[in-house]
């Protein structure tokens, strides 16, 4: 399972990036709007730092505006992939922007059968955001799991990716339905890293290295 980062904070990117297990990044509005910078310079910065996909959503809700956007923004690097929100017009856009080889995100996923029209209009990765079914009394992964399971009956391209991740517990639930990306909060990948038992017994190895004679 691919492990992206589900940010646009660049100093985030680049910590996360300098420990080796980051294989691409997922932005949207909400995170970029959170960082308070210049759109272009912004995701600029993020090409510079991470050889890898990197999703960049699209503002327009109508199939032109979609389009125009894409090929904007793909022509910033070969890594773009274009977000599109999972409606008639945005999959009108993913078929179009599909035969012009521009890899695109559908987002805003939250049913199989989205998932299935997504994968039909040839999108490159389908979005389910597990933690806001979460939210609403529905179990996210299990979308996860079954349109893993569609996608390989039918042996579509379209790569599932589990959004929306709250926890640590989401990534293992992620990697067991199959997804062929979970896209992680820094905070989550953080928390990934973390086990007392690996302090404890670290601090006791340094320790006990001091009572071994040098063989200098
Ligand atoms: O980037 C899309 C998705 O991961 C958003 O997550 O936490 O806002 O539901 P969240």
């Amino acid at each position: 399972m691919k492990i992206f980062i589900d940010t646009a904070n660049v100093e985030e990117i680049r910590k996360a990036t300098n420990w080796g297990v980051i294989d691409g990044v997922t932005t949207n509005p909400s995170l970029v709007a959170k960082e308070g910078r210049e759109f272009t310079e912004l995701i600029r910065e993020v090409i510079s730092i991470i050889d890898g996909p990197i999703s960049v959503e699209v503002i327009s809700t109508d199939v032109e505006g979609m389009i125009k956007e894409a090929v904007e923004l793909s022509e910033w690097s070969s890594n773009i992939v274009v977000k599109i929100p999972m409606i008639p017009e945005g999959l009108k856009a993913v078929k179009v922007l599909s035969a012009k080889k521009i890899k695109t995100n559908v987002t805003l996923v939250f049913s199989v059968n989205q998932a299935l029209l997504a994968a039909k209009a040839r999108a490159t990765y389908v979005s389910t955001f597990v933690g806001r079914l979460d939210d609403i009394g529905h179990e996210g992964m299990q979308i996860v799991r079954e349109m893993v399971e569609i996608f390989n009956i039918y042996d579509f391209s379209t790569e599932v990716i589990a959004a929306s991740i709250r926890h640590p517990m989401h990534v293992i639930e992620a990697a067991k339905a199959g997804a062929h990306v979970a896209t992680i909060p820094f905070t989550v990948i953080e928390k990934m890293f973390k086990h007392p038992l690996t302090d404890i017994g670290l601090k006791r190895f340094l320790e006990d290295w001091k009572k071994v004679e040098s063989r200098d």
